[in-house]
């Protein structure tokens, strides 16, 4: 386990700035990945904004943990930004290509410097 925590950390420059190998939790599948996050960030009836059209699995876990989930545009540069509801406490996004329309993320990236987010 520590070998793959160690490659990826390496390959993916990861925990140089957030902390260290130690910190690194590997999950099964992408699912699982957000169930953890999800449980620790989110308290039920919660604003999470998705892609409309988007990958739909995460959609129906945030649903489950009791999240109010809330469909947003995608156009040519991805996430409408401007379309985000208003007190969202998480977004959902599919990285650097959108799935399934496959456009590049490119207005989300100055959207969540300018709110001081985390993405
Ligand atoms: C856009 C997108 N996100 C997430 C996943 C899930 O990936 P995994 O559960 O294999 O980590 C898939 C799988 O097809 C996907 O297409």
């Amino acid at each position: 386990m520590s070998a793959i925590v160690e490659q990826n950390t390496h390959d993916y420059s990861l925990c140089t700035e957030y902390g260290s190998p130690d910190d690194v939790i590997v999950t099964n599948d992408t699912q699982q990945a957000l169930d953890i996050i999800a449980r620790v960030l989110l308290e039920p009836s919660d604003v999470v904004a998705v892609e409309d059209p988007g990958y739909r699995p995460p959609r129906y876990l945030f649903k489950t943990l009791g999240a109010r989930v809330i469909g947003v545009p995608v156009d040519s540069e991805g996430l409408v930004v401007q379309a985000l509801p208003a007190g969202a406490k998480a977004i959902y996004v599919t990285p650097s290509r959108q799935y399934p329309l496959g456009v590049a993320q490119s207005a989300l990236a100055q959207f969540i410097d300018e709110v001081d987010g985390l993405l």
